[in-house]
């Protein structure tokens, strides 16, 4: 199964890409985390696109498509994948579909003001990435990750002005992306304002 993942940003696509690979035993591919594996580990990539990254903006698609191509060429790939945060433009959905076929793309539906809450009160893990949210996943020691004790952060671009700013990319260039798929009959729309183990039932449903 080869699947894309659409929705605004703090839907809920990586928290749920978490179970559906382990129930799907496919990779889970985040364009966003790849970047920021890249930031942390302060390759060339990584110092190319860290500004931009925190200012919530999009990274070139040519630097982007690049990385996808060289990741969903790897053999984990080949009995299909998740893909998380990309295509995020025109340009990179039309790069896809020379690349390889889709059997799915699902579209997480959450209302803004739900998707500003999500991202407002989101925590991570910085080695392992885990994901909390200080009040509907809270750790269970405050501040502290549940498994390696770490020092929870907040991502920059988790910040105000950067998520106003992801708000309006998402608009103007990522969800013209739902017309496109669902032109080609490749969207499953799933209402992902409810809690996450609902969100992955409805999930299943829809494929
Ligand atoms: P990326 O990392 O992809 O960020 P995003 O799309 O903005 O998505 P998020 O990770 O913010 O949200 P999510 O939907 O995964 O929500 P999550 O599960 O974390 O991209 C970051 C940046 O990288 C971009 O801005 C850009 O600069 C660059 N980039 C990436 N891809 C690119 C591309 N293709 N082209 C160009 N540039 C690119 O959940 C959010 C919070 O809500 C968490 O705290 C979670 O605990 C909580 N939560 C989740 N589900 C629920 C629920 N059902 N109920 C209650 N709380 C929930």
């Amino acid at each position: 199964m080869k699947m894309v993942f659409l929705g605004p940003p703090g839907a809920g696509k990586g928290t749920i890409a978490v179970r559906a690979k382990e129930f799907f035993n496919i990779p889970h591919i985040s364009t966003g985390d790849l970047f920021r594996s890249n930031i942390k580990n302060e390759t060339q990539l990584g110092l190319k696109v860290k500004e931009i990254l925190a200012s919530g903006g999009l990274v070139p698609d040519s630097v982007t498509i690049e990385m996808v191509k060289n990741r969903i060429a790897e053999p984990d790939c080949k009995n299909g994948f998740i893909l998380d945060g990309f295509p995020r433009t025109i340009p990179q959905a039309d790069a896809l579909a020379e690349m390889t076929d889709i059997d799915a793309v699902v579209n997480f539906v959450v209302p803004m003001e739900e998707v500003v809450k999500r991202l407002s009160g989101r925590r991570m893990c910085p080695s392992t990435g885990r994901l909390y949210h200080i009040v509907f996943n809270p750790p269970k020691v405050e501040g502290k990750d549940d498994e390696t004790g770490e020092d929870l952060i907040q991502r920059p671009d988790d910040k105000e002005d950067a998520i106003v700013h992801r708000l309006e990319v998402y608009e103007s260039q990522t969800k013209p992306l739902i017309d496109y798929y669902r032109k080609k009959g490749l969207i499953k729309e799933i209402d992902a304002s409810v809690k996450p183990s609902d969100v992955f039932e409805r999930l299943k449903a829809a494929l």
